[in-house]
């Protein structure tokens, strides 16, 4: 299958793509991730991609579209991807057109999550994840961890990320309904999306994606 997952930050994209692709056997591809572990790694990318987002802002889209076309053009995702963060904006989502189109492939599904902004700002206020692998994402107090500020999954160490402060997730929201939800009408007009509900517990919200993919549980 190959999903494209969209919704405002702090909605559960993160956590809801980790368990989605999984279940569905298909990787998942975060430009979120991918730009973190440039900037843990220091390189030029990830140089350039931190003034933007500490700021809130997109990368600009050359090179964002750069690197999801290399991480699609993997071998794992051969049979599919569940791409998380991408497309963000209209051109973006032309750009990712352009691409199946040349590969001979299409979408199957553009999963939109519905939250409430009051509580996708809790989310995030409450967000700590991990540094040695962003896709390691815990909650203080809807996903502890169960040795605080220790990851589960690899021991690593939990922070916040710089981007969560409230002034940035401000304009992380304002970005979002100017730029990335005009794609929900560009993917109606595909007849592409689904929308579900991102209120309630995490497995409860996968269900619901599951059952909106017309995937068996
Ligand atoms: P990105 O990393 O994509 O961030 P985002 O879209 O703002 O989304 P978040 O990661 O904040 O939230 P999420 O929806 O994944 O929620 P999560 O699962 O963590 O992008 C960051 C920046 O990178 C952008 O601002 C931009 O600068 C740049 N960028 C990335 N892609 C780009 C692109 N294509 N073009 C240009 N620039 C790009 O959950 C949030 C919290 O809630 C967690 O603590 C979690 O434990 C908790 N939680 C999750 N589900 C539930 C639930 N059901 N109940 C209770 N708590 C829950
Ligand atoms: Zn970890």
């Amino acid at each position: 299958m190959r999903i494209v997952l969209v919704g405002p930050p702090g909605a559960g994209k993160g956590t809801q793509a980790t368990r989605l692709a999984e279940k569905l056997s298909i990787p998942h591809i975060s430009t979120g991730d991918l730009f973190r572990a440039n900037i843990s790694r220091q390189t030029e990318l990830g140089k350039l991609a931190k003034s933007y987002m500490d700021a809130g802002n997109l990368v600009p889209d050359e090179v964002t579209i750069a690197m999801a076309k290399d991480r699609m053009e993997q071998p794992d995702a051969e049979a599919g991807f569940l791409l998380d963060g991408f497309p963000r904006n209209v051109s973006q989502a032309e750009a990712l057109d352009e691409l199946l189109e040349t590969e001979g492939i299409t979408l199957d599904a553009v999963l939109d999550l519905e939250a409430p902004e009051a509580e996708v700002v809790k989310r995030i206020a409450g967000r700590r994840i991990c540094r040695k692998d962003s896709s390691h994402v815990f909650h203080v107090t809807y996903s502890k961890p169960a040795k605080e500020g220790v990851c589960d999954v690899c021991g690593g160490e939990l922070y916040q990320r710089d981007d969560d402060s409230e002034e940035t997730v401000r304009t992380r929201l304002e970005v979002y309904h100017t730029q990335t939800e005009p794609i929900i009408d560009y993917y109606k007009a595909q007849g592409l999306v689904v929308t579900i509900g991102a209120m309630g517990p995490v497995e409860e919200v996968t269900g619901r994606a599951l059952e909106a993919l017309k995937q068996d549980q």
